[in-house]
């Protein structure tokens, strides 16, 4: 057979060595060309993780605040202030567990983002009590609707508790608890699974006679209570 490559002439292996070091060359002639860095990507848009501030009056007090974008207010209350009164029961805005009040407007937690809340007035459980003592209500320390609640036993577990009072205030302060009837409709919004339903509604109408008739808790509510979302 005919040997196709001439002796002294470019063989296989010399070929592959010269390519390479062609290619090497070009790098290295094309680097030295540039002389300086490439410049750097321009700014892109900030991660969307990052916290951004807010301003809020918690429970009487005003802050600065800061949350991620997609933080619940929900989250934030809890794992952030430490406010765990406020539970988390469905998080889907099924259970009414997560009930605060935002400017006096009962609204889920679970559906309402920590940024909604700028510059809102936002009072949880924690913050119920001193509600009532600012409007000269308050019954030992507590709100009526807390004392109504202890005086007719209104829990078994207790973990529907918080956002069933956050509820059954605002549905006493829209004058909706004229009687049984009125308020198990408006407190449907509530789960109870412990069933605490009976002296849940007897609570509240007990609260209602010890309470002002539009309680000073931020302003009127909307009853929307079944119909509530995390809109703020
Ligand atoms: S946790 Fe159930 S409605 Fe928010
Ligand atoms: S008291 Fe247990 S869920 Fe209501």
């Amino acid at each position: 057979m005919t040997d196709r490559i001439p002796r002294g002439g470019l063989s296989r292996r010399g070929l592959l060595k010269g390519g390479a070091g062609a290619v090497g060359g070009f790098a290295a002639t094309a680097a030295m060309g540039q002389g300086t860095a490439p410049p750097a990507a321009p700014a892109g848009p900030s991660d969307p993780r990052d916290p951004l501030p807010f301003e809020v009056t918690l429970n009487g007090e005003r802050i600065q605040a800061s949350a991620e974008p997609r933080t619940t207010l929900l989250d934030w209350l809890r794992e952030t202030r430490e406010l765990t009164g406020t539970k988390v029961g469905c998080n889907h805005g099924q259970c009414g567990a997560c009930t605060i009040h935002i400017d006096g407007e009962p609204r889920l937690a679970c559906l309402t983002l920590a940024q909604q809340v700028e510059r809102r007035e936002v009072t949880t459980i924690e913050g119920l009590a001193a509600v009532a003592a600012a409007g000269g209500y308050a019954e030992d320390g507590l709100h009526p609707m807390q004392a109504a609640f202890v005086a007719n036993d209104a829990l078994q577990c207790g973990y529907c508790t918080p956002g069933q009072i956050m509820s059954a205030v605002a549905v006493v302060n829209e004058g909706h608890a004229s009687n049984a009837a009125e308020v198990r409709e408006y407190m449907s919004g509530n789960l109870c699974r412990c069933a605490a339903y009976p002296n849940i509604t007897a609570a509240v109408l007990e609260a209602r006679e010890r309470m002002p008739e539009a309680a000073a808790d931020g302003g009127g509510a909307r009853q929307e209570l079944h119909l509530r979302t995390g809109e703020a």
